[in-house]
């Protein structure tokens, strides 16, 4: 059981961002990834959309006989989390919005937080309702529906980057905001230019790091990480065109991408 892969999905490659987070804090762990990227983005779809496609994909992540499965969406985990849970049968599931709660809130500093996420996972509320059942602190929050789309399209930097982040993030200042939470995994491969525009005293806090501690404490609590010291294997599919999620994802992580990306069609 212990040397099963863990099951990583996200509607395409921002998920990986949170892959790269586990990779170096559970470096032992085999992985399959799926990225949805045919029918990318979820965001600006209707809730009973997203719960279908999310129900296909843990479906898909089910039969590849993982120990453990990794929601690396902010949106299915805002929408669709019941209903991964009740197709992963037996199998645990990890979402990013809970373990992203808990860490910010965690973090003494931070008393005004704004989070930043898309259409579906905005007007879901769940980071409100879940900030507001954890802490005190306070929380404003934005949809950036056009961020996505630039990552996918390997635009993450340059003039019109940098204008489209300011036109949604003109609201969020230090007057206001001690600490904003990029609600979506997409939104890393952004965090240089949004880090610029934002300055140094909000401080921005992903997906990654608290999903991956929370992956390796559900994980040692069912007592099966691995220990194995094999090389792990990487698996990494998605729906659409490998060679741009190749490109993209090279760049995600930082030219060494740790395996190779092949096509699959759900259902
Ligand atoms: N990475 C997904 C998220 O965290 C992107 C959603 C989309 O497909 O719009 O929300």
């Amino acid at each position: 059981m212990d040397k099963l892969p863990i099951g990583i999905f996200d509607s395409g490659v921002g998920g990986l961002t949170v892959v790269k987070e586990i990779i170096e804090q559970l470096p032992n762990e085999n992985i399959v990834y799926l990225g949805d990227t045919a029918r990318i983005p979820y965001g600006t779809r209707d809730n009973k959309t997203i719960k279908g496609f999310a129900k296909e994909l843990t479906e898909f992540i089910n039969k590849q006989d993982v120990k453990l499965i990794v929601v690396a969406c902010n949106t299915m985990s805002a929408v669709a989390l019941r209903e991964i849970e009740s197709v992963a049968g037996n199998v645990p599931v990890v979402d990013v919005i809970s373990p992203m709660v808990n860490y910010a809130c965690s973090i003494s500093e931070i008393k005004k937080l704004a989070v930043i996420g898309t259409r579906a996972t905005i007007s879901s509320g769940e980071y409100e309702k879940q900030i507001k059942i954890k802490s005190g602190v306070k929380v404003v929050s934005q949809s950036c529906p056009l961020f996505v789309p630039l990552v996918e399209e390997g635009l993450t930097k340059g003039k019109v980057v940098e204008l489209i982040i300011r036109n949604y993030l003109n609201g969020i200042t230090k007057e206001d905001t001690d600490g904003l939470i990029l609600g979506c995994t997409h939104y890393p491969a952004l965090a240089p230019v949004i880090k610029n525009i934002l300055g140094k005293e909000i401080k921005i806090i992903d997906s990654g790091f608290p999903t991956a501690l929370e992956a390796k404490k559900v994980l040692a609590k069912n007592h099966i990480l691995n220990k194995s010291n094999v090389k792990s294997k990487y698996e990494f599919y998605v729906t659409d065109n490998t060679v741009r999620s190749f490109e993209i994802a090279q760049r995600l992580f930082d030219g060494k991408f740790p395996g190779k990306i092949k096509r699959v069609k759900l259902g």
